[in-house]
């Protein structure tokens, strides 16, 4: 057992502030990690993270938090164009990396953040955070133990609103350059389920929409929108299980709603997040078997204590497993498999829509 793990998180915006620093709260009352240092070069986020944590150790430039030798993990919070350059500074200067979804801008840059993992013998982690959500956990455990039998088809649903007023100001996850659009953003996501339920996807179609194609920018401007903020995508998986995702940021209504549906020979589950989020407002309901479906049909499947978690438990688990010296459970090499198929994704749709081979390797 190496000693309590001293940290920093770079990016002191939303989800450094609900999730990051907060993870590490919680590691701290564990005795697993202690958070010393922030960044973040807005002063107005780097001194309301800093007042949030209690840490006096501020930072603009992460490469001055990276020089620090006292600290051995890092956590990245950035816009997404940033994880690249900073995982692989941290990695080369000896930091263990937590780094947010999606892993990267593209899939070139995906394999070349998890080939300087490899390198360096670093502890890699990515927040795919909803693999921890109890109903999914549960979900997980009885595809495992056959209950569904052969899985056939999986629906993936994945709304939220995040895009839908064109008067919204553009910010940079509606950029190529810096964000890349909705289904990076919360398609990124689904994907990982995917891989995780029924193992590896092989064939993509996809179908990617932007509904609002230009956004007020900066003072008078506009910006062209050159990302979707809507995806449909076809999947088939190498186990023979083909599956739809629909990905979209244009859903009033429906706060941060999920669905992921999977139908196998033995039986059929359903996994929901919706209001008022995944912190208990997850559900899984099933159907096993003939009988069940010719008389109560779908039935709620309550979760049991074994399958309790937090959206902080991704975190929780890569300081383990820093500590246990194991992978966690979401690394980089997964997170480039989840680009590999966003990276098909969006070639198929702009070439109208033919399916298109995943590339495998890492
Ligand atoms: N896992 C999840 O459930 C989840 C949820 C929300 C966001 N995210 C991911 O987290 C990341 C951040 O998202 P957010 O919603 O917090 O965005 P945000 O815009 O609120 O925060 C990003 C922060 O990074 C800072 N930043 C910019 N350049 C920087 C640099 N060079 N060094 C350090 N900090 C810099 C910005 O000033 C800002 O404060 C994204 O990758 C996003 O996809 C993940």
């Amino acid at each position: 057992m190496v000693d309590t793990l001293r940290g920093a998180v770079i990016g002191a915006g939303i989800v450094a502030r609900l999730r990051h620093i907060p993870a590490f709260q919680e590691a701290t009352r564990r005795g697993l990690a202690e958070l010393v240092a922030i960044c973040d070069p807005v002063p107005t986020a780097l001194a309301e993270a800093g007042e949030q944590a209690g840490i006096e150790a501020r930072y603009r430039d992460y490469r001055e938090v990276l020089a620090r030798d006292d600290i051995d993990v890092v956590t990245i919070a950035t816009p997404n164009s940033l994880h690249e350059p900073i995982a692989v500074a941290a990695l080369r200067s000896g930091k263990h990396v937590l780094c947010e979804k999606p892993l990267a801008l593209s899939l070139a840059e995906a394999r070349r953040m998890a080939k300087e993992a490899r390198g360096a013998d670093r502890v890699t982690a990515v927040n795919h955070r909803y693999r921890w959500v109890p109903s999914a956990r549960y979900m997980k455990e009885l595809l495992e133990q056959g209950e569904a039998g052969e899985v056939r088809q999986i629906f993936m649903n994945y709304f939220n609103a995040l895009v839908v007023d064109p008067n919204a100001p553009i910010q940079w996850r509606q950029t190529r350059v810096e964000g890349g659009g909705i289904l990076a953003d919360i398609g990124s996501h689904l994907i990982d389920m995917a891989v995780w339920l029924l193992g590896p996807i092989q064939r993509v179609r996809g179908d990617l929409r932007t509904f609002t194609p230009e956004r007020p920018a900066g003072g008078n401007g506009r910006a062209t929108v050159d990302v979707d903020d809507a995806a449909t995508c076809q999947l088939e998986f190498a186990s023979g299980a083909v599956g739809i995702l629909n990905v979209s940021g244009v859903c009033l209504g429906r706060g941060n709603y999920q669905r992921i549906e999977v139908y196998g020979t033995a039986g059929g589950l359903i996994y929901e997040i919706d209001w008022p989020g995944d912190a208990g407002g997850d559900r899984l309901q099933v159907c096993f078997g003939a009988a069940q479906h010719r008389t109560a049909g779908m039935a709620p499947a309550p979760t049991w204590p074994r399958h309790e978690a937090t959206p902080l438990d991704p975190f929780l688990d890569f300081f383990q497993a820093i500590h246990d010296g194991r992978d966690p459970l979401v690394t980089f090499d997964d997170a480039v498999r989840v680009q590999a198929v966003l990276d098909a994704a969006e070639r198929s749709a702009a070439s109208g829509g033919v399916w298109v081979d995943v590339p495998t390797g890492i």
